[in-house]
């Protein structure tokens, strides 16, 4: 089936009000034509979330958080719900982030969690999954990358309420990228595991590529078969670097 592609801009902890022309030059970048090919969503820190679903209200540009608590309310000191952020009218949320699993212990089962809550609140959940360079080197990865997917993923999934985004973590922030064979080879092998579990669903669900993805990489590792699009970091903090990006499409 025919997937729509989706270009993911994660700022992760970047971005003061300062930066809100970057992200008005995105969203005023990203015309009909284009997000006629491609769907584009900027993951602004929390701080920021509900002033850009303001700002970008009448263009093409969608908006998520980077992370959210699995609980609705309560005494959680500093932490967000789905919900909070479904009402700052954001439409993602980005889950089990391999920062969030190193710095905050993340287990595949809070992760988990974390995905019910989303879909409780209405927000797509994009999860995160990938190989550290030891499990890469170790010829580990598809055994790592299955467990996390089977774990982290709960029952029901569907690519309405679920995007993929395969992470190696030796590629983040670190302009290393796989070839795009091995990309060809684990998002197929991502893409055989989800039908297995979801069927027609496991079909249509887009898997993302995220890790160094940058303008002048884009086009080969966004032709890939079964990269249904990216998940991008430090190229998402300049308009012109995260267009370039989606303009591959
Ligand atoms: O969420 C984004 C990824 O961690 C990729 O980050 O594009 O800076 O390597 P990067």
């Amino acid at each position: 089936p025919d997937i729509k592609p989706l270009v993911v801009g994660n700022w992760k902890m970047n971005g003061d009000r300062s930066m809100l022309d970057q992200l008005a030059l995105t969203a005023r970048g990203l015309d009909d034509d284009l997000s006629e090919r491609v769907d584009v969503a900027l993951c602004p820190p929390a701080t920021l979330t509900y002033v850009t679903t303001t700002l970008v209200e009448d263009t093409n540009l969608l908006v998520g958080a980077q992370n959210c608590h699995a609980q609705e309310k309560g005494a959680h000191t500093g932490d967000i719900s789905a919900e909070m952020i479904a009402d700052c009218e954001a439409e993602f949320c980005i889950v089990g982030h391999s920062e969030r699993r190193t710095e905050h212990g993340e287990s595949d089962a809070t992760i988990r969690a974390k995905v019910e809550a989303c879909w409780r609140a209405e927000l797509t959940a994009i999860v995160c999954i990938g190989e550290t360079e030891t499990q890469y080197d170790a010829g580990e990865a598809e055994a790592v990358l299955g467990r996390q997917l089977m774990e982290s993923v709960p029952d029901g999934a569907n690519e309405n309420t679920t995007v993929i985004a395969y992470e190696p973590v030796w590629a983040i922030g670190t302009g290393k990228t796989p070839s795009p064979d091995d990309v060809a080879n684990i998002h197929a092998f991502l893409r055989d595991r989800l039908v297995e579990r979801f069927g027609g669903p496991g079909e249509r669900m887009a898997i993302l590529y995220g890790g160094s993805v940058k303008p002048d990489n884009a086009a080969e590792l966004m032709s890939v078969v079964n990269v249904d699009g990216a998940l991008v970091g430090g190229a998402s903090l300049k308009a012109q670097d995260f267009l370039a990006i989606c303009e591959v499409y």
